[in-house]
This record gives C-alpha cells, structure tokens and sequence, in this order.
C-alpha cells in the first residue's frame, strides 16, 4: 500500500463504528457461554476502532482490559472511546502474536486469520491462564459447495471452509471448540450501513484518482455482501485448550 492508498483507505474507514461484522450480543453470548465474572484479565485481540472493547468493558465491570492494535490509527481511535472508562481498560499498539497475559480471556474478533487459526491458537496457548478461553470469529461457508454469490464475496480469501474446516484447525491446535455462533445478517448490516454513508458522502466531495479506487472497493465489498446477505457469515468460536 502507498502511503497516497493509506490515506485514501483511512479516509474511507476512520471513525466507523467497527472494522468487521459483529454487535454487542457476540459478547454478551460468550459472557454468558463462559460464565465469565468478576476481576479477570481480558485481551480484546485486534480491536480495530474498539467496538467490543467497550462491551468487554461493560459486561465485565470488574475485569482489567487490554486492547491491542498494530495500526496507529485504530489504537488512538479506541482510546479515545474508552477514555472515559479509566485504568483498567487499556488501549495498546502491539502485535497480538505477542499478546502477553496471561489472561483469562482472548476475544479475537475478525483477525485471528492474519495468525493463522492454528499457528494463532498454539501461539496464544501460553498466553492464557488455566481454565482460560479463545472466543474468535473466522470467515466461514453456510452451505458447501458455496454458489456463484458467495464464491464473488469471499473471492480474496480462498482458504474459506466450513464450521467443521474450522473446528478441524482448532483441534489442530490443540484445543477443544466449546459452542459457536453465527454472524450472519444484522451485524454485517451494522459493518456496512455506516461505511455505506461514508462512501456516498466522499462521493459527493470530488474524490482524486486514488480515493475513487478506494471507494470503489469497499463499495464493490458491499454490493457483493448485498447479494447474499443470508450466507455471508462468520462464525464465532469459543475454543479451550485440551
Ligand atoms: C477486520 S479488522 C477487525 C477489527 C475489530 N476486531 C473489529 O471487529 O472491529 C482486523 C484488525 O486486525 C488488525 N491486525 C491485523 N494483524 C494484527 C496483528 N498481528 N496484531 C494486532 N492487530 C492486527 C488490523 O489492524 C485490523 O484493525
């Protein structure tokens, strides 16, 4: 990427909501899976702009939180949504294969393919207590064969498979899955609805060469996902280690 391709990309993204699909109810649901309470140490493992930082925050009101980001950017942008919060939610720009911990929790919301599903759970073996758990969310195939639709969507990422693909690389890992959920619908509207807003708005603005590619982009991800908003899905994994 140029650094002319950053600021159009950043253009495009800065300040929305969140930076994958996912609402408020993921959290709650794994909360609630694990029946997670009191002062636990919880890593919000790529937080992008911090969406689920703030929920951790709020539906453990006693945990100490960290953040963690590798893009600038996005670090700055969650520690301003969690400023209000205090000490015990941290925003930190760092790379989550080295997320230190331990902790009793690792959420990893739509970047655990950057590591890898099982180099990344091996990887994060150490970095939990004991009795500690992964919950991660990873693109994933409704029905295989997949049609013409979702093949188009998730054309830039060919290793796409199905919940029992994914299951097999979390017991590649070492770990045992303990209960899923799927993303699908609502909260991809939520991803897009106000990147939609911002792409009309700078169309409005005489956007250059470059930021025009950018707009393009993310409005051909959008109209791709509009084509089969029922079997574009993620799902959303709490795994343990065996
Ligand atoms: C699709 S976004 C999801 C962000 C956020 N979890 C959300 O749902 O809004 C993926 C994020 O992973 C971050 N990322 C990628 N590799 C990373 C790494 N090794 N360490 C930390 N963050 C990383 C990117 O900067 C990006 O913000």
């Amino acid at each position: 990427m140029t650094p002319e391709e950053r600021d159009a990309f950043f253009t495009v993204h800065r300040d929305l909501p969140r930076e994958g699909p996912g609402e408020a109810a993921d959290v709650h649901w794994a909360v609630t899976q694990l029946g997670l309470e009191g002062s636990l140490d919880v890593l919000d493992a790529a937080c992008g702009p911090g969406a689920d930082t703030l929920v951790l925050a709020e539906a453990l009101p006693e945990a100490s939180i960290t953040a963690m980001e590798k893009t600038p950017h996005f670090v700055s942008e969650t520690r301003a949504r969690i400023a209000q919060l205090g000490p015990r939610v941290r925003a930190v720009e760092g790379d989550m294969a080295q997320p230190g911990g331990p902790y009793d929790l690792i959420w990893c919301a739509g970047a655990l393919y950057f590591l890898g599903v099982t180099s990344g759970l091996q990887g994060w073996r150490d970095a939990l207590k004991p009795g500690g758990a992964v919950v991660f969310s990873e693109p994933v195939l409704l029905n295989t064969p997949p049609n013409d639709a979702v093949c188009a969507f998730w054309e830039e990422y060919p290793q796409i498979t199905d919940l029992a693909g994914i299951t097999a690389q979390v017991t590649a890992a070492g770990y045992t899955g303990q209960a899923h959920r799927m993303i699908v619908g609502a909260p991809w509207e939520a991803y897009y609805t106000p990147m939609q807003a911002r792409i009309d708005m700078l169309r409005t603005q005489s956007p250059d060469a470059v930021l025009t590619a950018a707009l393009d982009e993310n409005q051909r991800e959008i109209d791709r996902w509009r084509a089969a908003p029922d079997q574009v899905a993620y799902a959303l994994l709490i795994v343990t280690p065996e």
